[in-house]
């Protein structure tokens, strides 16, 4: 079962002469590197387990956080400066953005503190301390429980655990299952909520190459962005204020100018998502070959519909460039993973490593464990998934596609509350308000003419491809008042919608009061959109929740009976957006035959991709004098060049945007943003020949800040090493 880890302690030299057998595959437990630290210190490792994570003095952990809730960021001064990936603020310069002040397409530097702005409802989380909890969880839940019954039991026990665990403190605290819930981990976390935008450089910068070069080597996107929290007088968490002060970091990284070789250790600290590498075949069959390719063709005429519009108006790239990244990025992961697994025969291997099983499970020492049914009855289950995943999937990608959507959703409390006697008109009032908020933000990036086209489409996917008792009501709507013409009944919703015209939308809240809450009730955006979530609330997910569940207590006992099955083999838990530590080695890949490719970019690169009649590739004009000067100081390479992007073999996948690479001495060389195209199958098989992360070498955003942007009172903070 070549996709289990294996580190199984052997000598140094067998690990030089073989080791193709030591693929760096794993994201593992910090709390847990005991287990791991000699592999690493093989590799050229020079720090301790108890320097990466401890929890009795400052460890390299403390200076890393969960940014927002999808990526990782890192403390790199005394003052609580902070980077995190571009891809991952541009959801907030985004909204910092206008006509007038464009920060995306011409970046933003704030030129002291007192720049800095203020981003209502962005945090930074700090994990404070890390426990195994798996026996109090599991006291007095036996082995034999319905998984419901055992569901309520752990849900319980888990309520006190994080209640006691937090009294008397100001952390949070969550416990979560760990190898399919065979262990469970309590985490204590210090959650930041005034933290500021310091700086980002252009989109030509750090968005450069766009979802053109997205998922793609080579690279050279200068993917960072610049932060920093505050802290109230106490050093403690608080909500903005401009009294707050910059945070003191338990730890933070010291910079490196030193680069790397081909071959070198690096360590990357994250919160990956999620990955599923213990399925069994018929799962990875179902995604890769069912699944991925109708999200990726509805996905593709939605990209369609927007990009044509971004490319004819400027107000709406600025409207739709966030909306735009986010379909695009997983619609090209989905294509990579598909492509990936067929590639690497995954389905194959899986049911290889599937026949060993059996004949292990089989074997006379396994009799009455149950463990040989495991296999025949995943199959059964996941025949029976199947059209209600394909249901949810038209549900959710296509249903809930339409942008109004969201709006609509949002005022279903309203509509709610506002026929009801019982509730007092200041909670009426609060709603309003509320919606009046949402409805703010929506308009702001909102073109209905675009919105009307996706609609159409979505809708008519969805008749043409969804089995008749998975479509929700509103088609019995259409077909009985537009003979089933999806075009006429779009065209008239949005004719006729309050939500879908701002205007109009305005001058009816301007006179709303409990009476006209009925006429939103039965406005045709509205409905739709009540009509989708309805189908999918009440019967495709509680049906599907039937099997799923089923699938999850299979896949427990299917993980733990693995776990037997090799005792000598270190397993790593799935990821889960908690803190993890990856490591390996930097090096290149070949992807094709004939292609082999080297493991770092130069800025020569840039130049040669420079194309101003293709915006991904327009090259921002001072960078290109720049590169042209060839002036690159101290963060010039050994050999001259500036090193723009670099990958290794450490194993990666989404949360871990934004997450610092270290060399062996823990000092910060990247930042991860990103994997190959040919290796985005790792999320579900990790392929060490192929799979690789993409990291933004630290010297180029050293060289952004200081020589493009001029922004030396941030270099000044910084511990930089040579
Ligand atoms: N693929 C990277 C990650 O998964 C970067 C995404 C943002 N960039 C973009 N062009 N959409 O999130
Ligand atoms: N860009 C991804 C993120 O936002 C990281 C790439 C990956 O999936 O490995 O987390």
């Amino acid at each position: 079962m070549k996709r289990l880890v294996r580190i199984i302690t052997l000598s140094a030299f067998l690990i030089t002469t073989h080791h193709a057998l030591f693929a760096d595959e794993g994201m593992w437990i910090p709390m847990l590197l005991n287990k791991n630290i000699d592999r690493m210190q093989q590799l050229g490792c020079k720090l301790s387990a108890e320097e990466i994570y401890s929890i009795n003095r400052s460890s390299l952990k403390d200076a890393v956080v969960q940014f927002g809730r999808g990526c990782t960021g890192e403390v790199v001064s005394p003052k609580g400066l902070l980077l995190t990936n571009h891809h991952c603020g541009f959801g907030i310069i985004q909204r910092h953005s206008s006509l007038e002040h464009d920060y995306l397409t011409d970046g933003f530097w704030a030129a002291s503190m007192d720049q800095e702005l203020p981003n209502p409802g962005l945090t930074v989380t700090f994990l404070v301390r890390m426990e195994d909890v798996t026996s109090r969880v599991l006291e007095g839940v036996p082995g034999n429980l319905q998984e419901n019954e055992r569901d309520m039991r752990i849900r319980k026990n888990i309520r006190s655990i994080t209640k006691k665990e937090t009294e008397g403190t100001h952390y949070n605290a969550s416990v979560i299952p760990y190898f399919n819930g065979n262990q469970y981990f309590l985490y204590v976390t210090e959650v930041f909520k005034d933290i500021r935008f310091v700086g980002a450089p252009p989109s030509g910068i750090g968005k450069f190459g766009g979802d053109t070069d997205n998922w793609m080597w080579p690279r050279h996107t200068g993917d960072f962005s610049v932060f920093r929290i505050y802290a109230d007088s106490n050093n403690l968490p608080a909500e903005y204020s401009a009294s707050n002060v910059p945070y003191k970091p338990k730890h933070y990284f010291p910079v490196s100018l030193g680069g790397y070789d081909e071959g070198d250790f690096a360590l990357l600290f994250g919160n990956p998502g999620s990955t599923r590498e213990y399925l069994p075949s018929y799962a990875v069959e179902m995604i890769a070959f069912k699944e991925n390719p109708v999200k990726i063709g509805l996905r593709q005429k939605r990209l369609d519909i927007i990009g044509y519009s971004m490319d004819t108006s400027r107000l709406v790239r600025i409207q739709y460039a966030s909306k735009y990244a986010g379909i695009a990025n997983y619609w090209k992961k989905m294509i990579g993973e598909t492509r990936g697994i067929k590639k690497a025969d995954g389905v194959a291997k899986k049911q290889k490593a599937e026949q060993e099983f059996q004949q292990w499970a089989s074997s006379r020492e396994n009799e009455g464990k149950g463990y040989a049914e495991i296999l025949p009855l995943f199959e059964k289950l996941y025949q029976e998934l199947y059209p209600g995943d394909m249901a949810t999937i038209y549900l959710r990608e296509a249903g809930m596609a339409p942008e109004i959507f969201n709006l609509t959703t949002d005022a279903q409390e309203l509509i709610r509350i506002a026929g009801e006697d019982t509730v007092s008109d200041e909670t009426v009032q609060a709603a309003k308000e509320s919606l009046l908020r949402s409805a703010r933000g929506f308009y702001k990036n909102y073109q209905p003419q675009i919105d009307q086209m996706i609609t159409n489409e979505m809708l008519q996917q969805m008749q043409d491809h969804m089995e008749q008792k998975y479509l929700p009501d509103i088609f019995g709507t259409i077909a009985k008042n537009y003979h089933g013409d999806i075009g006429s009944y779009t065209f008239n919703l949005f004719a006729s919608s309050q939500f879908t015209d701002s205007t109009r939308f305005y001058r009816f809240m301007r006179k709303f009061n409990r009476k006209s809450a009925r006429k939103l009730a039965d406005d045709p955006a509205y409905l739709l959109g009540k009509s989708i979530l309805e189908k999918y609330r009440e019967e495709v997910v509680p049906s599907g929740r039937a099997v799923t569940s089923r699938i999850d207590s299979l896949q427990r006992v299917y993980l733990q009976a693995q776990m037997e099955m090799q005792p000598a083999s270190q397993f790593y838990p799935d990821a889960n957006s908690t803190m993890r530590v990856c490591f390996g080695k930097i090096e290149g890949f070949k992807p094709a035959d004939a292609v082999d490719y080297r493991c770092y970019t130069t800025t020569q690169g840039i130049l040669e991709k420079e194309d101003s009649s293709i915006y991904d590739y327009a090259v921002d004009q001072r960078l290109n004098e720049l590169i042209a000067s060839a002036d690159y100081g101290r963060y010039a390479d050994a050999d001259g060049t500036m090193h723009v992007a670099f990958t290794s073999t450490i194993h990666s996948t989404g949360g871990n945007s934004g997450a610092p690479v270290l060399n062996g001495k823990g000092e910060l060389i990247g930042i991860n943003f990103d994997r190959n195209w040919e290796g985005t199958m790792s999320d579900l098989i990790y392929d060490p020949d192929q799979c690789r992360n993409i990291v933004l070498d630290i010297r180029y955003l050293l060289f952004i800040l200081d020589h493009y942007a001029g922004e030396k009172w941030l270099i000044n903070e910084m511990d930089i090493r040579k």
